[in-house]
């Protein structure tokens, strides 16, 4: 290559690379494999080795990736945290063992772990308590997450047994099992928010959660994969994690030692199959030399260490014929391109669809109708589409266009500043936005009718007996038992748990009329600090941003729900129905105002109440429950245990300190 051509490959590869960083971490879209990604980066970092003049401090070389949040205090890591260099063949393994070999004489074995698929963790622990939690960062400072770790239970706050350091620093990988990530993305859905496109976005965006709740609910693990200190109980990097292990850590039972390379070649054929019948997701081995001062002879280099790589597992592809592109129509009205395919056989199962998420993906992959397309199924359970052979497109073949209208009644789409989804707006009148608004109404966490589902919704709906959510409590028996598949059964049985609805509390009925970004939390807070619907009808933008945990973008989707006078109506006739539109008795008698303005942390165990309950009180008398201690912190609540950071902090910002008794005076 001429200088010329090294300096535009050069310039391209950074822009493709620049681009797909964008994707994957920003979009959190990404279209191509992680392999491809690699093997651009490689090129790209030989390139610049061999050409040091077309240095660039900005080149995606240039940089480890941050996850540094402006919510969190950044902390700079005693160790900094590196990363793996990633092998995808046997071949780069039996290098990778050769230049060991060739750097020491000395006898060794590996230790092969799963490479989990999450976000990764660095604690710290003194006189055996938690005292810190540091996301990766950009490898040199990461972001404080400590109030968000203490919630993950399978995280020790205070370790068991004896043994282990004063202070030291302990690795791993924070995960949302698969089943957790199910249960989320549905949850998102019903609540009109996008769903997670895989297991690590969705772990480390709860991890970033500005709210510990939140992440409390969510039921992240984690597995731990790394002692750092000058101290260790041992010099195997696998005795000493069985050593953390006694002191309370979690750590992978199928971690195993190898001789040599054949046997490490073995584990990672083992594991190439058998890592899916896992709760939690992975995408590799790790391989590391057990010894620790062999480790320590070996060294790193700037990015990661010599002693250690990963292998990563190939997400499996095959290729296959696009027929056709359709647009499906959610209950919230966003639109989803899904690409039907010649049926694949894929990863064990036939693939005959895959998504493509929106328009910029189907633009950016240049789709054509016909086109043999890569299909690939990685940490993802929808297949996706990650390039095109554009040698085998057809000359003749058309651009597949997105859609001006909307499928289902034909509504013009529209397409909001900033968000890549495009949008029915046709909400009273789309069938599958009104069928969809029916079923959250009657699930489980709304209204829960019981003998009512999404079929029977679908039935009801195209006989014409029910339009909206209110028509539905003007069912008669003998509409209900004519219906196919049911009868005068299943007609008494609805009939009952319509009747029964009307003791569901409002804070339910008002997450049940399904207004966006309305979800349960939001619902609550809703009905309890305005009481009523009718003060949530007339709440201006002003009152309802002033709530807390209420931001503009709520707030204006409750406004716009409100201003409808179609929904004004319904809520009329659902009021005339007998469901509950205000607080009830006791937790009207329990409200005051005592605590207006006041933002109180709690902190350590209570004998008298749980926390819960307390953050409950706080909130019923008109105050703030808050997870981290600044200036403008009221009080702290102090039980038994409370950490001696926690105590430190609110005596130098002069914050009182009360116990639950001197609470429970304040409150009467
Ligand atoms: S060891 C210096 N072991 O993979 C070595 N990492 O690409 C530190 N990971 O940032 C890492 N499973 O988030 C190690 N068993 C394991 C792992 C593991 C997953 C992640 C970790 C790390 C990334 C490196």
């Amino acid at each position: 290559m001429t200088s010329k051509n090294i300096q535009q490959r050069i310039t391209e590869l950074r822009s493709i690379l620049d681009d797909y960083n964008h994707r994957y971490y920003v979009l959190s879209q990404p279209v191509i494999s992680d392999q491809k990604f690699d093997m651009l980066m490689k090129e790209l970092e030989k390139l610049e080795a061999e050409n040091p003049d077309f240095f660039d401090s900005n080149s995606p070389t240039q940089r480890v990736g941050s996850d540094l949040n402006k919510e969190f205090e950044q902390v700079r890591h005693q160790y900094s945290m590196l990363s793996l260099s990633n092998s995808y063949s046997e071949e780069e393994l039996r290098d990778f063992d050769q230049k060991i070999r060739k750097l020491t004489d000395q006898k060794f074995e590996y230790v092969c772990e799963l490479k989990y698929d999450g976000t990764s963790i660095s604690l710290r622990y003194k006189n055996g308590m938690l005292d810190k939690a540091i996301t990766r960062g950009d490898g040199t400072f990461g972001d404080d997450v400590t109030n968000n770790v203490r919630t993950i239970r399978s995280i020790p706050l205070k370790l068991k047994g004896g043994g282990y350091p004063e202070e030291f620093e302990i690795r791993g990988e924070i995960l949302l099992p698969f089943s957790e990530f199910d249960r989320l993305n549905e949850e998102r859905e019903e609540e009109g928010e996008a769903p997670f496109a895989n297991v690590r976005n969705a772990a480390s965006g709860t991890l970033k959660s500005q709210k510990s709740s939140v992440v409390a609910e969510r039921k992240l693990d984690a597995y731990f994969y790394y002692l750092l200190d000058e101290n260790l109980p041992a010099d195997g990097h696998l005795e000493n994690l069985q050593a953390t292990k006694e002191w309370g850590f979690k750590i992978s039972p199928d971690t195993r030692k190898c001789v040599d390379m054949n046997e490490v070649i073995a584990f990672i054929r083992k594991w190439n199959t058998r890592r899916f019948e896992l709760p939690v997701a992975t995408d590799g081995i790790v391989i590391k030399v057990n010894s620790l001062s062999l480790q320590q002879y070996l060294g790193t280099t700037a990015k990661s260490p010599r002693w250690a790589i990963a292998y990563k597992y190939k997400a499996e592809q095959a290729s296959t014929i696009l027929q056709s592109v359709s647009f499906q129509v959610g209950r919230t009205g966003a639109v989803t391109p899904v690409a039907n395919l010649d049926p694949v056989q894929l990863a064990g199962t036939t693939v005959k669809r895959a998504t493509l998420h929106n328009a910029d993906i189907i633009k950016n992959l240049d789709l054509h109708l016909g086109d043999t397309v890569f299909v690939e199924k990685g940490g993802e359970i929808i297949p996706k589409i990650v390039g095109v052979d554009m040698a085998a497109r057809h000359p003749m073949a058309q651009p597949v266009d997105f859609i001006r209208n909307c499928p289902e009644c034909g509504t013009p789409l529209i397409r909001k500043e900033g968000e890549a989804a495009h949008y029915c707006p046709n909400e009273d009148g789309c069938p599958p936005q009104i069928k969809g608004k029916m079923e959250h109404f009657i699930s489980r966490k709304a209204m829960n009718i019981d003998g009512l589902g999404a079929e029977t919704i679908d039935l009801l709906f195209n006989e014409g007996l029910i339009k909206n959510i209110a028509d539905i409590y003007d069912l008669q028996k003998d509409q209900i038992s004519r219906l196919e598949r049911l009868g005068d059964k299943s007609a008494e049985r609805i009939l009952k748990s319509l009747s029964e609805s009307r003791q569901i509390p409002f804070e339910k009925v008002l997450f049940a009329l399904g207004i966006r970004y309305v979800g349960e939390t939001v619902a609550k807070i809703l009905a309890h600090r305005l009481m009523n619907i009718e003060n949530i009808i007339n709440a201006s933008l002003e009152e309802l941003t002033a709530v807390d945990e209420i931001g503009g973008r709520i707030a204006e989707s409750v406004r716009s729900y409100f201003s409808n006078p179609e929904n004004i109506g319904l809520i009329t006739r659902l009021k005339q129905k007998g469901l509950q539109m205000q607080l009830d008795e006791e937790s009207l008698a329990n409200r005051s105002a005592k605590l207006e303005g006041l933002s109180i942390i709690i902190s350590g165990t209570f004998e008298k109440n749980s926390r819960d309950d307390l953050k409950k009180m706080i909130e019923q008398n008109g105050g703030k429950n808050v997870s981290s201690i600044s200036g403008n912190t009221s009080y702290l609540l102090a039980g038994n245990n409370i950490g001696p950071s926690k105590l430190e902090k609110a005596n130098k910002l002069n914050i009182p300190i009360i116990s639950e008794d001197d609470f429970l005076k304040m409150i009467g």
